[in-house]
């Protein structure tokens, strides 16, 4: 962004931003402002960064991808099933 821009922006932003008037913020201190986020350093190239780079053709051909599942109810046992018949009785003994 070029200093005339910032300053425009700031005089008079275009979204959710409060406007700095010359009253509040002088042009020297808008150029100190200025100063200061140019020398930042800048942020690594997205393309550099595996995770936010789409794999390739070839990659996508070697991608395996596990199918989706729904995961399935719990089988529903009827309560008078012969699986169950232990939990019926009076005291619990292993079958
Ligand atoms: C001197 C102080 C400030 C400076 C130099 C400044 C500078 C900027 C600049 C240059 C942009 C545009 C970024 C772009 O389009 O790439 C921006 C956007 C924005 N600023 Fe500030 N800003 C300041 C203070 C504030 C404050 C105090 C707030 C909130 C209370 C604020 C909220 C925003 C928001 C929300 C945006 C996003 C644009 C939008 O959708 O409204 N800024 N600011």
């Amino acid at each position: 962004m070029k200093f005339t821009a910032f300053v425009r922006y700031i005089r008079q932003p275009s979204g959710q931003m409060p406007p700095y008037s010359s009253k509040i913020t002088s042009e020297t201190e808008l150029a100190d402002i200025y100063a200061f986020l140019v020398s930042l350093p800048h942020p690594a190239d997205p393309k550099t960064i595996p995770l936010l780079t789409p794999p390739s053709a070839s990659e996508k051909k070697t991608m395996k991808v596990k199918a989706y599942r729904r995961p399935q109810p719990a089988p529903q046992i009827p309560i008078s099933s012969p699986r169950d018949s232990h939990l019926t009785r009076d005291v619990y003994t292993r079958p």
